[in-house]
């Protein structure tokens, strides 16, 4: 009776089945997975939501693309980032997977490609085959710093490719696209009339000073069909308050047509509720505490995870220009699924490498949210079971 775009296996996988074990049994946990803001113990001004309750949310007259001022304070938030884009360029989205729905819908038919990065984001294998869209990878590599296999990447292209996903800063590389990278990404995708869709959510949380700066933006973009995504999700540690965006670069005639058609979309599901545009501006405004708090703290726990593993000659850390995640090269002495069961028994939860596609064993993700006790308690379990492994014991 259901379609085939839900994968016919949704039985848990042995990670998530012995976590919920642990769990019943209330054992201690070190959650290094952890990537709600909302549970990280931030300092979130009581007030924040206050403009939630403006009273001309009473009234639906609902845009399609979204309230005009939110709009402008969406653009206006773009400036902060030394990033200009006009208003009537900016569609909103109920979320950066929302987005991501709407985009494939305007750009794709059923088989139609997409290109992504690997490693990667778990969700796009979800966010596209419940849009019928097909994935190709392509491959960042490391050597000093995470960059795109060009070479690959043309590769991967086939007459069904309608779009090259990046995410700057990458989850879980934590690497930017540098300007560069994303001429010559622009270059292979303006003449093939490939777009390309850059999901920025994590473009405020630098891990290396000017790593921000220095990346590619698309929504300056003039040559290309290109479609940043955003929203307050990471940008102010609010993912429940389901506000995201999309703006369009491009050449204008293109960047017209995309958003005419844009329009027809999201008036078919009108999915951003009123309260929320009409909050847009401050939510923006004020979110700043929280995105403050956010980024000390992960530049906090980046340091200290460096600083940890320092100790452990078996062990590095891979650079990480960005993002919310540190990734940690382990010795392969048995599956990553394996070591991340035996890590879960000595009461540290860590995601494997290969949960993000990594195309070799042994990797550990960690997210840098976590309040810096217990960060720094479940790095030191990790590194301790490597101390412990290494000689033997
Ligand atoms: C790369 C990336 N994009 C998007 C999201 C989710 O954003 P949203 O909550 O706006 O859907 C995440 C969440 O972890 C993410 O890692």
């Amino acid at each position: 009776m259901f379609s085939a775009r839900i994968p016919a296996n949704l039985a848990p996988n042995r990670l998530t089945e012995a976590l919920r074990a642990l769990r019943a049994r209330r054992e201690p946990l070190v959650d290094l997975t952890e990537s709600n803001p909302t549970r990280a113990g931030f300092e979130y001004p009581p007030e924040l939501l206050a403009p939630l309750a403006d009273a001309r949310g009473l009234r639906y007259a609902p845009s399609p693309l979204g309230a005009t001022e939110a709009r402008r304070a969406v653009a206006a938030d773009y400036e902060r980032q030394g990033v200009k884009v006009a208003p009537e360029r900016i569609a909103l989205t109920a979320s950066t997977s929302d987005g991501y729905s709407l985009l494939f819908k305007l750009l794709a038919d059923a088989g139609d490609e997409v290109l992504v990065p690997r490693p990667g984001y778990p969700l796009f294998d979800h966010l596209t085959r419940l849009d019928l869209v097909v994935t190709r990878d392509y491959d960042l590599d490391v050597d000093g710093r995470w960059s795109i296999d060009f070479a690959q990447l043309e590769r991967a292209i086939t007459p069904r490719t309608r779009a090259v996903l990046v995410v700057s800063p990458n989850n879980p590389t934590g690497s930017f696209i540098a300007a560069g990278e994303l001429d010559r990404l622009a270059a292979i995708c303006a003449p093939r009339d490939i777009a390309i869709i850059a999901d920025e959510v994590f473009a405020d949380y630098e891990l290396e000073p000017g790593a921000a700066s220095r990346a590619g933006r698309v929504t300056t973009r003039r040559d290309v069909l290109s479609f940043a995504l955003g929203g307050l999700s990471k940008s102010a540690g609010l993912p429940q308050v389901k506000l995201g965006w999309i703006a369009v670069g491009g050449p204008d005639r293109l960047a017209a047509d995309a958003l005419e058609r844009l329009e027809l979309v999201c008036d078919t599901y009108l999915a951003v509720s009123t309260p929320v545009q009409l909050a847009a501006a401050e939510l923006l405004e004020h979110g700043a505490s929280v995105r403050g708090q956010i980024a000390a703290r992960i530049v906090s726990n980046y340091r200290a995870l460096q600083a940890a593993v320092a100790g452990t000659p078996s062990c590095r850390v891979l650079p990480s220009e960005g993002g919310w995640y540190g990734v940690l090269q382990v010795p392969s002495l048995e599956p990553e699924e394996d070591l991340v069961l035996r890590l879960l028994a000595d009461g540290v939860l860590t995601h494997p490498g290969y949960f993000f596609d990594f195309p070799r064993e042994s990797f550990l993700i960690v997210s840098l949210l976590p309040p810096e006790a217990p960060f720094a308690d479940g790095v030191s379990r990790v590194l301790r079971h490597f101390d412990r492994t290494a000689s033997g014991a």
